[in-house]
């Protein structure tokens, strides 16, 4: 059996597993080979983006995921598009190997493709700006149970937010959130809230140490304490 074979499709089957989600966004190719390398054996899932796309291509990134089929590849797509559509490009996706795309929750349950083998999680709100989301929380946290999604991102910075998805949705779904590190969110406090998955992006790959970055930014995840938090 290969290591993918032998790997679970589900994100949600990660849940404990790993707390971190480093992002990579990195605009020079050769990047993403070295910061693969020193993270491989230490991350569960990683998060690519339209960033990654554009800089390495669909080939590229067919490859990427080829070379760390342990790993499994999140895209960022933010795909807001009518139902056939998303569809498409998600289909497209799941080809070169990714496991999970992240769309739009705006666009609403019809709009929600079902794609076989691939995890869709719904972004229900933004940690800057987005205001029309945070109005309509609960319709987005709503339909996730109804296209069952695998998930919702939220912003890290929305403790409360964090806390109502995770009392609606229960456990059976992730909910993961950016802006920790470089946009000020202390490494375990969305988990702290409830989150499962915290995704950091700068503060792993700019930093002068990945490998260390990513150990200890982990290692703070995995003793998430609400009294450091407030
Ligand atoms: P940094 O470098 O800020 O990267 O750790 C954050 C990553 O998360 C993605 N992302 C978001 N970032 N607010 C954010 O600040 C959001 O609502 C959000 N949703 C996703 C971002 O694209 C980058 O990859």
């Amino acid at each position: 059996m290969t290591a993918e074979e032998e790997m679970t499709n589900r994100i949600v089957d990660l849940k404990g597993v790993s707390r971190v989600i480093p992002a990579l966004d990195l605009t020079k190719p050769e990047k993403y080979r070295a910061l693969m390398r020193e993270l491989r054996d230490l991350v569960k899932i990683v998060k690519v983006s339209w960033v990654t796309l554009l800089t390495i291509g669909p080939e590229g990134l067919r490859k990427l995921i080829l070379d760390n089929s342990d790993v499994y590849f999140l895209m960022d797509a933010k795909l807001a598009d009518v139902n056939f559509i998303n569809g498409l490009i998600a289909g497209r996706l799941r080809e070169i190997g990714i496991r999970g795309v992240i769309m739009h929750g705006f666009v609403g349950s019809v709009n929600v493709p079902r794609v076989e083998d691939l995890d869709l999680i719904l972004l229900a709100s933004m940690t800057s700006g987005g205001e029309l989301y945070d109005t309509n929380f609960d319709y987005v946290i709503k339909i996730v149970k109804d296209v069952n999604a695998a998930g919702v991102v939220i912003g890290g910075n929305k403790p409360n937010l964090i806390a109502r998805a995770r009392a609606i949705l229960g456990s059976g779904y992730v909910i993961l959130s950016p802006g920790i590190g470089a946009q000020g969110v202390k490494p375990g406090c969305a988990i702290a809230h409830g989150a499962d998955f915290e995704i950091v992006g700068r503060a792993i790959y700019e930093s002068s140490n990945p490998r260390e970055a990513f150990i200890r930014i982990e290692d703070e995840a995995r003793r998430a304490d609400i009294n450091r938090c407030k």
